[in-house]
């Protein structure tokens, strides 16, 4: 299958699986507006196929996705701009996709992987919410999603702390469904998808219609409002010298302004 810019995009007749690769690995596969796109379209494409579960992952040994790529990111860079298609397509998405998280999954690549309808990572995976280091939040709902899958006091421990947490920590607390050793994740994940797609596809269409519209209420709104603070934020002194810092490679000195 042809792929578009930035992912790979493979589709295995027999067992109805389609694979979207994030494809920067120079950059650990960072979310700019482009892969945002391309992971659409690449689920467009396999949608014209008989497709029974997507598979998403990143290029690449290191990350399934390091964030919101730093380097395109200012302060023009409003959340309602860069509101990343991606996470709003793949939950409405009719067909189950399946998040395969092997390396660093943080940020807008950890809202990507909770978009998902499953998420299953190898044990060496790391997760996080670093957007506080840079005097943000999660732009793309990432606190109202890990609230609704794992309450609020998760959800703001991962926010606020802004560090990494284990793939065995992200079970635990229920931010991914299994994780499995690294030695035998390929392995495991294929297992795990090929039977899923052998389930009834119809049933497991509207499975997944029914968890959505369970988890949708307040959804919009919820969003709206996540938007608005990250774009107040974005506007802030805090923003300008944690974005300097990242890319000066030192610690910021945040004054609260
Ligand atoms: N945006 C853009 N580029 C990124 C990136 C991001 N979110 N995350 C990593 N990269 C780039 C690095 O700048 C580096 O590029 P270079 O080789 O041209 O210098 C490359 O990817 C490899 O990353 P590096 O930092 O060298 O790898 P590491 O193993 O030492 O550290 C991380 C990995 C994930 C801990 C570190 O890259 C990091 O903290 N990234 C930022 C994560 C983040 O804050 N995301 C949320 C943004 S809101």
């Amino acid at each position: 299958m042809d792929d578009v810019e930035t992912v790979l995009i493979e589709f295995d007749e027999e067992s109805g699986v389609g694979t979207i690769t994030l494809n920067r690995p120079e950059s650990l596969n960072a979310l700019n507006d482009q892969l945002s796109r391309d992971v659409v379209r690449g689920l467009q494409r396999l949608e014209e196929e008989e497709l029974r579960v997507a598979v998403i992952e990143g290029a690449g040994e290191k990350a399934f996705c390091a964030g919101a790529d730093i380097g395109g990111f200012s302060s023009d860079s409003s959340a309602e701009r860069s509101e990343r298609a991606a996470h709003t397509f793949v939950p409405e998405f009719p067909v189950p996709v399946v998040a395969k998280i092997d390396g660093y999954c943080l940020g807008g690549g950890l809202e990507l992987a909770l978009a998902c309808d499953l998420r299953l990572a190898s044990a060496d995976s790391e997760f996080g919410f670093p957007e506080v280091n840079l005097g943000l939040l999660p732009g793309a709902g990432g606190v109202q999603f890990v609230t609704k899958l794992c309450g609020p006091a998760t959800a703001m421990e991962l926010a606020m702390r802004g560090e990494h947490v284990s793939a065995e920590w992200a079970a635990e607390e229920g931010l991914v469904n299994h994780v499995y050793p690294t030695d035998e994740f390929e392995e495991q994940v294929d297992t795990f998808v090929t039977h899923l797609a052998g389930q009834a596809p119809l049933a497991v269409r509207a499975i997944k219609k029914s968890a959505r519209m369970a988890v949708q209420s307040g959804r919009a709104e919820g969003r709206r409002y996540d938007r608005q603070l990250f774009d107040d934020l974005l506007t802030t002194e805090d923003f300008a010298e944690g974005a300097a810092a990242f890319s000066e490679n030192r610690e910021p000195e945040f004054e609260g302004r």
